[in-house]
């Protein structure tokens, strides 16, 4: 579902790769660990430390490849689109390779990995099918795959995923809306079984750190899911 249909906000838009270079620098200070982080702790169906082969599809500056390394996995590799957010992953030194491309279409080795995470892009992508379906391609027999975001009910509030560039004027990021009907069809199609569905509302934590969000109390902020091949 096209984002325009409910945009509250109408600042100019540019694409993830520009808007995400752009960010980069700026990016960790501003993305709050409620948003994702605590999603990905409060999965009850996923051992961590249990990975031989993990992939972190668009890793970004590695917030996630760091929990993924706190938790005890080794062997990590990380994708994403944006040379900036890669740059800033690779002085973590947390990856086994960082690999600059689509996760719609990697371009790597098939049955590689036995978890594959995936937090805060599904909002960019047009089309959910081709990345379910890459990532089952990507996957060993017996694998697992997290996708966390941005809940679509927060987006149709009419904000996008939005950044201020170097001149302080916000900046819009192509954004999509997927319902969760969009997820569980495009998953299942591609042979994904679903393990574990989490939601996250915004609660008194959020309105602690955004004070003007208490008019969004108990709205959807986020989810998680757990796919299992
Ligand atoms: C909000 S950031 C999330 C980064 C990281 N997963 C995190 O949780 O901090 C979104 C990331 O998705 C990347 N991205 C957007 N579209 C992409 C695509 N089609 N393929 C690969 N990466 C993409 C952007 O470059 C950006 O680094």
């Amino acid at each position: 579902m096209k984002f325009k249909n409910f945009d509250k906000r109408g600042y100019p838009t540019v694409t993830a790769k520009t808007g995400y270079g752009e960010w980069a620098e700026t990016y960790e200070s501003t993305v709050p660990d409620l948003l994702d982080l605590k999603i990905f702790d409060s999965l009850k169906s996923v051992n961590w430390s249990e990975s031989q082969k993990c992939l972190d599809l668009a890793c970004g500056t590695g917030r996630i490849g760091q929990f993924l390394q706190n938790e005890g996995l080794q062997n990590i590799d990380g994708l994403d689109l944006t040379p900036e957010m890669l740059a800033l992953a690779r002085t973590k030194n947390i990856y086994k390779k960082l690999i600059l491309g689509s996760v719609e279409e990697t371009n790597l080795p098939a049955n590689e990995y036995d978890l594959i995470t995936m937090s805060l892009v599904d909002e960019h992508l047009n089309n959910l099918t081709k990345i379910y379906h890459e990532a089952a391609r990507l996957s060993q027999k017996e694998a697992t795959f997290v996708v966390v975001g941005i809940h679509p009910f927060f987006l149709m509030n009419g904000m996008p995923t939005h950044y201020d560039d170097k001149d302080g004027n916000p900046k819009a990021i192509d954004t999509h809306i997927h319902l969760p009907s969009h997820h569980f069809t495009s998953a299942t199609s591609s042979g994904w079984k679903l393990i574990e569905f989490v939601e996250g509302v915004i609660d008194e934590d959020w309105v602690q750190l955004k004070p003007k969000w208490e008019k969004h109390r108990d709205c959807p902020i986020n989810f998680g899911y757990v796919w299992k091949t």
